[in-house]
């Protein structure tokens, strides 16, 4: 479906966004595994998340939706065989996530997804997790969806993470809690934590010492009700938009401030962003608060590739407010984005193009020419995120959004919530 912008003048207005996609994932995983029942408050309830709780009820686990919130009665570690292979949707973090529940279980499962999907590697997943025991067939040798698994007599490993990935890192992590002896995980950055975070929630095994992480084998643990943040990547879209819209101040509530998530803020800041932010609760582990943007005349700069894995998924709404400052701007390290939902470096370049920005592309890097973005058409790429950035960034100029449905994988009320702060209900 194809979604018109008229050029918007001003955005004001509070905003509480979604709940976190990453802490969904996690608590629906946990929740399903622990002994009992328990609540999951203001989870994400979007593509991504619907596919996580479709898989943990095929895998035993009663998941109910009470109004906003999910009610879960979790099976105590034993997971039941499915009787159908396992669809994972478009949610990369889901079959990388629970293929380290599966290989711990005794039992066959076979995961599955959409074309997307089945286009991300899983080596990545498949490799660590064989090393501990498991047994796992896939498309191009273990590297592709769909994945067969058969888990069980699974051994803790030492394992060196090739890439910064905290996917890959609680994908192991979740596998240990199966696995005899200890496991560990170094990672060569960090990346977000919300897997060490929830573990001590429920009071799995988790000890951190610098950049290794270990666990060992779990013992049946009992539910307990978890409340979810708002999303900060979901935040990230509209705190941007207030940024480069004149005459704008939006404020963010409830918003997940996990330092390992807001690398954005930093980048945003030294740009000239007029943005300020608190930390005002510790909510089950992690710290919530919130976020007020103003419109603010940005300047391009060179980014810290240190920081790249604390705003991996921020790297679009990023190119969005580099389209609009003063300037060039230069983001290295991001050979990651060539395998997100989409080729994310790919559908960036693309579609600054195609709102006239001038942009240069390496292999990992990305340069942005600011200051002239124009009318044009928006090209998602079966990808949400892309789809919301450029839309943003089309905002003052007026654009046509392609596909404009792909933004309900994590953000269902997006086009709404857009409409209500620009005054267009
Ligand atoms: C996620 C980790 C990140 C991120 C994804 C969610 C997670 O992926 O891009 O949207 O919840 O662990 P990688 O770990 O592959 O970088």
């Amino acid at each position: 479906m194809d979604r018109h912008l008229f050029p918007t003048r001003s955005l004001r207005g509070t905003l509480r966004v979604p709940g976190d996609k990453s802490v969904t994932h996690r608590g629906l995983m946990l929740g399903a595994l622990a002994q009992g029942e328990s609540w999951l408050y203001h989870p994400l309830k979007a593509g991504d998340t619907l596919s996580t709780a479709g898989v943990m009820r095929a895998l035993g686990a009663e998941i109910r939706e009470e109004g906003a919130h999910f009610r879960i009665r979790g099976v105590g570690l034993a997971l039941k065989e499915p009787g159908d292979i396992l669809d994972c949707g478009n949610a990369g973090t889901l079959i990388r996530l629970v293929s380290g529940l599966l290989a711990g279980q005794e039992m066959f499962t076979v995961l599955t997804g959409d074309a997307s999907l089945r286009r991300r590697p899983m080596g990545r997943v498949t490799a660590p997790l064989r090393q501990m025991g498991a047994r796992i067939d896939g498309r191009d040798s273990g590297r592709l969806a769909p994945l067969a698994i058969r888990g069980g007599g699974l051994k803790g490993i030492r394992y060196e993470l090739p890439v910064a990935s905290a996917q890959v890192k609680s994908a192991v992590l979740l596998a240990g809690l199966f696995a005899e002896g200890e496991t560990e995980v170094t990672e060569p950055a960090p990346t977000r934590d919300h897997t060490e975070r929830i573990f001590r929630h429920y009071g799995l095994p988790i000890e951190v010492q610098g950049n290794r992480i270990r666990t060992h084998r779990a013992q049946p643990f009992a539910a307990r009700d978890l409340t979810v943040p708002g999303d900060f990547s979901s935040a990230a879209f509209f705190l941007v938009a207030a940024l480069i819209t004149p005459d704008s101040e939006v404020m963010l509530e409830g918003v997940g401030l996990n330092p390992t998530r807001t690398g954005l803020l930093t980048v945003l800041k030294e740009m000239g962003a007029d943005l300020s932010w608190e930390v005002t609760e510790g909510q089950d582990g992690e710290p919530v608060g919130w976020i007020r943007a103003r419109s603010s005349q940005l300047k391009g700069v060179a980014v810290d590739p240190s920081l790249i894995p604390l705003m991996v998924d921020e790297i679009p709404i990023l190119s969005a407010a580099a389209a609009w400052a003063e300037g060039e701007t230069f983001i290295p390290g991001l050979e990651e984005l060539r395998v997100k939902e989409s080729d994310r470096l790919e559908a960036i370049a693309k579609n600054l193009n195609n709102l006239g920005v001038k942009t240069e592309v390496g292999p990992d890097w990305i340069r942005i020419f600011g200051g002239s973005v124009q009318q044009g058409r928006v090209e998602p790429f079966h990808d949400h995120r892309i789809a919301m950035a450029f839309a943003v960034c089309g905002l003052q100029t007026g654009v046509t959004v392609h596909d404009a449905e792909w933004a309900s994988i994590s953000f269902p009320s997006f086009w709404e919530d857009l409409d209500r702060l620009r005054g267009k209900d």
